[in-house]
């Protein structure tokens, strides 16, 4: 009988950490996740059940994933040669930092901003450095470049739009940024489809800039599917980090058909929008909350009468929504989804009646 001391094992760093926490519901509205209410349309999900039978499951996907770069070449003007297909993006954020990072290396971003640049830093054995957002949730170039340059970073996360503060930072001070920085700058656009706001042009003048994005937060979460837009000598180089087959036959297929055809997408992304403001006009009336504006699917805001204690509340009554309060700079935050126009509703009925 063996009786090894398994976590003697184990890495130091690794011990040390928590693991990423993610609350989920069994029943009851999901606003905590920032996904798309609405399910694919009944279109793609008859095509999924025709086309099961033809995807050849006992086969290992293409490792190429021609078919969804080509799509996403249609879509966003790239070539294929530059993209990256990932697990989610957050495999590619990953990459990145195996690609450019040594053990002990610093990464930066801002703070408050995507939790897992920071997890994902630690689990490398990296540094993560980070520059406060001020009141605003907005940052000044000049600042970032002083802590990147102190802490001779090479590598810079932008979430842009910013989760969980909902706003797109002055694209002014991103440039600046990007222009002055002898490192890379990640413009991570996992919610522009809500902003109508992206930085892709921009890699037409400057070879430092990367842009990933997602499709969990349009629709197509449980797939896990992200793709990033590399500088081609840069592709080559994260190639080489990623493992094989990282993407799955079902999900690659769903997703160029989801891109190929993204009218019904498009209607929801619209109504996700149009959700949001109506939100916020509601927020804005309740007394006891400060809502911040957002150019993503979800809203940041404050509950001057506790954050935990509404969260709580919520939960029991069935709603799960994100809670930031643990984060010294978003005291009685919370993160809430823009749902269906029936979700919202109902969320909004249980807020008046616990935050009154
Ligand atoms: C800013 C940001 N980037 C990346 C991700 C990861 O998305 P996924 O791995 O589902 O593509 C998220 C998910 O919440 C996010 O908020």
């Amino acid at each position: 009988m063996s009786r090894v001391d398994l976590i003697e094992l184990v890495r130091d760093k690794v011990k040390g950490l928590k693991a990423y926490q993610v609350e989920n519901l069994d029943e009851g509205i999901k606003l905590h996740a920032n996904e798309n209410p609405y399910p694919p349309s009944p279109e793609l999900l008859k095509k999924i059940f025709q086309r099961l039978d033809e995807l050849e499951l006992n086969r290992y996907p293409d490792p190429d994933c021609r078919n969804l770069k080509q799509a996403i070449a249609n879509k966003t003007g790239a070539i294929p040669e530059q993209i990256i297909i990932g697990n989610g993006s957050d495999e590619l954020i990953q990459y990145l930092m195996q690609v450019l990072c040594d053990e002990g290396d610093t990464i930066a971003f801002p703070d408050p901003t995507f939790a897992m640049y920071g997890i994902t830093a630690q689990c490398l054995g990296l540094t993560p450095v980070s520059f406060p957002l001020n009141d605003n949730w907005d940052f000044e170039a000049k600042t970032a470049l002083e802590i990147l340059a102190k802490n001779k970073t090479r590598l810079v996360f932008i979430s842009y739009p910013n989760n969980p503060t909902g706003n797109c930072f002055s694209e002014q001070e991103i440039q600046k940024l990007i222009e002055q920085f002898d490192g890379i700058v990640v413009l991570d656009e996992a919610y522009h489809d809500f902003a109508g706001k992206s930085f892709l042009k921009e890699m037409d003048k400057h070879n430092n800039l990367v842009v990933l994005r997602s499709l969990s937060k349009i629709g197509l979460a449980g797939l896990r599917i992200g793709y990033g837009i590399f500088p081609s000598v840069l592709a080559e180089q994260v190639n080489k980090v990623r493992l094989p087959y990282n993407s799955n036959s079902l999900s690659q297929w769903v997703a160029t058909e989801l891109l190929n055809d993204f009218a019904h997408v498009q209607n929801q992304i619209h109504s996700i929008v149009e959700e949001r403001s109506r939100l916020m006009d509601e927020l804005s009336k309740l007394s006891n909350i400060i809502a911040y504006p957002s150019n993503s699917n979800f809203i940041l805001f404050q509950a001057t009468n506790g954050g935990e204690k509404l969260f709580n509340e919520l939960k029991k009554s069935g709603t799960l929504l994100r809670n930031l309060n643990a984060h010294p700079r978003l005291k009685n935050c919370l993160r809430v989804t823009i749902g269906t126009k029936q979700e919202n509703d109902q969320f909004l009925d249980q807020l008046r009646k616990t935050s009154l």
